[in-house]
């Protein structure tokens, strides 16, 4: 089969998914499937790229970028449209894809708006194209943390407090929604976290320790998402959790769990990709926390209605209760990621998931 890797994309995450496309290319089966590797730009311009998975990685601190050699200005590490293949650029600037060429199935290799969120799926459903991962509505759930938290509540899964402001209650009364937040942190405490609703990798969320900071928390976060989600600082455990769909349905990988974070406030995106923060694999539970938070993340992927993959990442609280905090439909897959990491633990090698992925959508 054929299939083709689309990556980069017009979110905040590009760089982390040319990481985790690099890392797909590597393990992709050569002898088994044909692969297309096709970059989108930031300005959201379709194209096949050079087949280069070792240039796909942080070097000096910064992620790569899908980028045409010949526009590009000075730094950054810059993954160049395939000079040879000008004539199978699939968009221009401001259009949509006219073609993807002949494809099996397309592998979204995308994180974050414009590709995480459903409307990448949407376009796929309408060109009839299989394609591994969630489809529409779950990819919009899993994209919007206020949906996300109110589909988990309502199929009894536990969230942490928090409160939504969105751009129409912004505009009509500010001080009305600031005073919204600082009720809200009445009563639950500070620190907040001030996050826009449709972002990942933790882009523009802030951690807030008082109401000094949060005017510049809340600005941040608008800078993403118009609509910002202000969350209550959950005391606990991290616990991250991989669900993979098999023929026989979901299973559940074993957990693992993010350290406490020293020199990070939290697990920021400077923690997840930049120094690595190692997670450990499998999480140090009793067998009975791990059953249990096993089931939790299969029950977000069918609360959900995820196909593929998800990753679900909860807190593990002091009264030993498991809140689910987000999930990720499209989970960061670079080497370092926690998704690949339990699997491997699981007894599934990076190889094998990426095939195991790709059978499903084809199924
Ligand atoms: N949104 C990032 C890529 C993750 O959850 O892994
Ligand atoms: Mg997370």
């Amino acid at each position: 089969p054929r299939v083709a890797v689309v990556f980069g994309g017009r979110s905040s995450e590009h760089g982390i998914s040319v990481v985790t496309a690099g890392a797909v290319l590597k393990a992709i089966d050569r002898t088994k499937y044909d692969v297309l590797p096709i970059g989108i730009t930031r300005d959201g311009r379709w194209a096949l790229t050079a087949d280069e998975p070792e240039r796909m990685a942080i070097t000096d601190r910064r992620t790569p970028e899908v980028e045409d050699v010949a526009e590009s200005g000075e730094g950054g590490v810059v993954l160049p449209l395939d000079p040879g293949n000008r004539e199978v650029v699939v968009s221009e600037p401001g259009s949509v894809p006219k073609a993807l060429g002949e494809v099996d199935v397309v592998f979204p290799v995308l994180h974050g708006p414009y590709g995480e969120d459903g409307t990448l799926q949407g376009l796929l459903e309408l060109s009839g194209v299989p394609y591994v991962g969630s489809g529409v509505l779950a990819s919009a759930v899993g994209q919007d943390k206020e949906y996300m938290k109110r589909v988990f509540t309502s199929f009894g899964l536990k969230v942490g407090p928090y409160v939504v402001i969105r751009p129409r209650e912004w505009e009509l009364d500010e001080s009305a929604a600031r005073k919204k937040i600082v009720d809200f942190a009445g009563e639950h405490g500070w620190p907040l976290f001030v996050k826009p609703a449709r972002a990942g990798s933790s882009i523009g969320i802030t951690k807030v320790d008082d109401i000094a900071g949060l005017g510049d928390a809340i600005a941040e976060a608008q800078r993403h998402d118009p609509k910002i989600l202000v969350e209550a600082a959950l005391r606990g455990r991290e616990i991250e959790c991989g669900v993979l769909e098999f023929e026989d349905g979901p299973r559940a990988s074993v957990p693992s769990e993010i350290p406490p974070p020293d020199a990070h406030a939290y697990y920021d995106f400077e923690a997840k990709y930049i120094d690595s923060t190692p997670g450990i694999v499998p999480a140090p539970l009793t067998p009975e926390e791990t059953a249990e938070v096993q089931r939790l993340a299969v029950d977000a992927f069918e609360a959900a209605s995820c196909e593929g993959l998800v990753r679900a990442d909860f807190f593990l609280t002091e009264d030993g209760e498991f809140v689910i905090n987000e999930i990720n439909t499209m989970p960061g897959m670079t080497p370092i990621s926690m998704y690949p990491q339990m699997w491997a633990a699981s007894g599934l090698t990076y190889p094998e998931l990426v095939d195991e992925l790709i059978q499903a959508a084809l199924r």
